[in-house]
């Protein structure tokens, strides 16, 4: 089996511990000989870096070569495969993006709304560089973003690189829901194949054929949500999150209202905005929940582990982490509790180099998949991944009322990125104005102009 090269940019990102943790569980089916942690900010990556010597060293000795470093050359030569994670700003600008529209009742949220729009400006430029540098030396590796927001990101990566086909986008929501709500029609995610379409983070599952008998189970699924007894079923509090148990019950609601498919969870900021508005604390955000939590146990959990010198043997083993008895009440399989986030990508990259032929969710161009809306709209919908990379299935004309939302929010996702690469005002005035969780222009003004303020460097100069 041919061993290959990865490097994960943004090394100092919370999930990166779950990522390498993951490699060591598959390295039967996907055996590396290097990993290199890459991240601009050396000494947020350092305590995961360190983490990383002392998990390969035990779980992956195989492994030829590890390094974390802040040198692009290093980084980014002979690789095979880079997992793209950056947040350009960090959590204190997420904090930024979702606390100042909710100060004028307006959604505030990491990539739907005005805080999508702010961090998008930050992404495409943090984005453009990092490609442009990872190209240098290495014309040839799979890119694989998850840098948010991804259907900004993806729209930009479309311009700029328009002939890298090796430049794939992908979010772990849309999949993630397919986990949730299987078991619904007694089914697991791998069992069924989705038709799914629409933007990131803004779209809608149709189908979900049964990989044996092609017999389509959405509405089974579709029937145990408008029964009401789902989350009971479900037990959602699995997720231990009260943001994704809120969430995921909320798209019982919203399964009600539209009865006839299954909408992406992030759908809700833009059909249910001001229940949304009012579910939020505008002083603590999800990005303070997220600072106060995750950002905290994982780097603690990185300290430990460098202080302990070791894992396996402690309450930190992997093996009764992941393993058949793994105990997950006691110790959280996951570190970020997250781990389907790295299970996806690493799933996609397997398909991308064993020509697997696997079916993902990918943000690609509407080259004739939709008829019915405009060419070159970055949709997400089911595409067949192998060593050529991801071919979209057809997916045909869709309804009036997804029509004109995609139509909307694509105008706002494209008028963000032209407004960065042009360093437009008028532009981004009139991305916010489109978008439908913002309206009034001169809401518009008032949050685009504090954003302006709050963003310093990371935005461009808007004239
Ligand atoms: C899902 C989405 C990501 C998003 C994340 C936010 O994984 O697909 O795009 O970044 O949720 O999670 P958080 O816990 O940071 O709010
Ligand atoms: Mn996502």
């Amino acid at each position: 089996m041919k061993k290959f090269n990865v490097v994960f940019v943004g090394g100092g990102s919370t999930y990166t511990p779950d990522m390498m943790e993951l490699m060591c569980l598959v390295k039967e089916t996907f055996p590396v000989k290097k990993i290199v942690l890459y991240d601009n900010d050396e000494e947020r990556q350092e305590p995961i870096g360190q983490y990383g010597e002392v998990l390969f060293r035990e779980y992956y000795p195989e492994l030829e070569e590890y390094v974390y470093t802040t040198d692009k050359a290093t980084a980014f030569k002979d690789m095979d495969f880079a997992f793209v994670q950056i947040r350009a700003g960090g959590l204190p600008m997420r904090e930024q993006d979702e606390k100042i529209p909710l100060k004028y009742g307006v959604i505030g949220q990491e990539t739907c709304g005005p805080g999508g729009f702010a961090y998008g400006i930050r992404s495409v430029l943090a984005m453009k560089d990092l490609i442009e540098d990872i190209r240098r030396y290495s014309p040839d590796t799979w890119i694989l973003n998850y840098s948010n927001p991804a259907a900004i990101v993806a729209e930009a990566c479309k311009l700029l690189f328009p002939d890298d086909h090796r430049i794939i986008n992908i979010c772990d929501v849309a999949i993630d829901i397919m986990d949730v709500f299987c078991p619904l029609a007694d089914k697991k995610r791998q069992d069924v194949e989705p038709r799914y379409f629409g933007l990131n983070h803004f779209g809608w599952f149709t189908a979900l054929y049964d990989k044996e008998t092609g017999e389509d189970v959405l509405p089974t699924i579709l029937q145990e949500l408008l029964s009401g007894n789902a989350s009971d079923k479900l037990g959602f509090t699995a997720k231990n999150d009260d943001y994704w148990n809120f969430t995921f019950n909320h798209l019982e609601k919203m399964v009600k209202d539209y009865p006839y498919s299954l909408p992406n969870t992030y759908m809700q900021y833009y059909l249910y905005p001001q229940e949304m508005v009012e579910h939020s604390d505008p002083n603590y955000t999800r990005a303070n929940y997220v600072m106060d939590n995750r950002e905290k146990n994982v780097f603690a959990y990185c300290r430990e582990i460098v202080k302990l010198g070791k894992m396996k043997g402690t309450k930190h083993d992997l093996d009764l982490r992941y393993g058949e008895n793994a105990d997950n009440e006691t110790e959280k399989a996951s570190v970020a509790n997250n781990d389907a986030h790295a299970t996806y990508i690493i799933e996609l990259a397997e398909s991308l180099a064993y020509n697997k032929h696997d079916i993902f969710l990918l943000m690609v161009k509407n080259d004739g998949v939709i008829p019915n809306v405009e060419e070159g709209m970055m949709l997400e919908v089911a595409c067949r991944v192998g060593s050529y990379g991801a071919q979209p299935l057809a997916y045909g004309p869709i309804g009036t009322f997804e029509k004109g939302l995609l139509e909307s929010q694509y105008a706002y996702e494209k008028l963000t990125v032209e407004a960065t690469l042009e360093g437009s005002y008028q532009k981004c005035l009139q991305a916010l104005a489109v978008n439908r969780t913002v309206v009034d222009t001169d809401l518009a003004k008032t949050i685009l102009d504090e954003y302006i303020e709050a963003n310093g460097q990371y935005f461009p100069t808007f004239s």
